[in-house]
């Protein structure tokens, strides 16, 4: 599949791990700081002539691990490898992917194309926030599902209902309950974009009494989304709260302020190496595997 496989700081093991499956060396990065702060690079061994695959994900520390995924190519275009493939378990700055206020970037934009400038052929994204990017860069970017492999954690529970916690995500809650076989709804979230105040509301015909219901989001930062949906639910009549994601953040507080609210579990996809008490994490890298050997070129 590829011959080389370059793991970098931030990736979550899933570079070694699908090297193992493709039968792919592990090239070694070796990083330092630099005594005024920025970031030195170099690849542990020849590239040239050879397909590789870079893995990196970008949380925490968002900027460092950008310039590091851009140096990381940098160093492979200039080392002669034939093809550079990205794959981005958690892409940062995914959520500014319009300008919602005058003034503002589309900052996922900026982040993709200096992806592309810097020499990669193409680029494999973990659930990403949105689809607006797929169809800018339709002949560089790929969306790999993260969301269907979360259901095997819910698989044999009675009576769920899948939830979206906002209408953005209605496509995540289907996906989610299509694996499930159960029916799904998405609450009706709306954010003050001054003040990052959040008010949700659900259709009145439906009722959960005595239901447990899944929530489903593609990223939990604060929490602060998640809670507003699980108050909602409980008030519904939920008897039970399971969260899901594929992307944890969580903030300092969040996971207390979700577990506060009256979530029962919480499972996440281990996109990040960042890993917090409480969060049942899934390895996705099979399916990351499975969906590369899909769809490479
Ligand atoms: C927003 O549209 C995203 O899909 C998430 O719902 C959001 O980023 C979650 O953030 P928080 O946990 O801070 O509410």
């Amino acid at each position: 599949m590829y011959d080389l496989i370059v793991p970098l700081s931030g990736d979550p093991g899933v570079g070694n791990a699908i090297a193992s499956l493709f039968g792919s060396r592990v090239v070694k990065v070796y990083t330092k700081d630099h005594p005024d702060g920025e970031l030195y690079l170099r690849l542990g061994e020849s590239v040239k002539g050879e397909d590789i695959l870079i893995v990196q994900s970008m949380y925490p520390s968002q900027d460092r691990k950008f310039i590091e995924t851009l140096l990381a190519i940098d160093a492979a275009k200039r080392g002669g490898a034939s093809e550079i493939d990205v794959l981005i378990t958690y892409l940062a700055y995914a959520r500014q992917d319009k300008v919602f206020l005058e003034g503002e970037p589309v900052s996922v934009n900026t982040i993709l194309k200096s992806i592309i400038y810097a020499g990669a052929n193409r680029i494999y994204v973990v659930e990403p926030h949105s689809d607006i990017p797929l169809n800018t860069f339709r002949e560089n970017l790929v969306a790999i599902d993260g969301v269907t492999p979360l259901a095997r954690r819910f698989v044999g529970e009675k009576d769920l209902v899948v939830f979206s916690p906002d209408i953005g995500g209605i496509d995540r809650a289907a996906r989610l309950s299509r694996a499930l076989g159960v029916e799904f709804h998405y609450i009706d979230k709306k954010r003050d974009r001054f003040t990052g105040e959040v008010s949700s509301t659900l259709r009145e015909d439906i009722d959960l009494s005595g239901r447990t219901a899944v929530i489903v989001d593609d990223i939990i930062s604060t929490g602060g989304t998640i809670a507003k949906a699980i108050e909602l639910l409980i008030r519904r009549g939920s008897s039970k709260i399971y969260v899901a994601c594929v992307h944890g953040i969580f903030v300092k507080g969040s996971v207390e302020r979700i577990l506060g609210a009256g979530a029962h579990r919480i499972v996440c996809g281990k996109t990040t190496s960042h890993m917090v008490d409480h969060v049942e994490y899934i390895d996705l890298h099979e399916h990351i595997a499975e969906e590369i050997s899909r769809t490479k070129r």
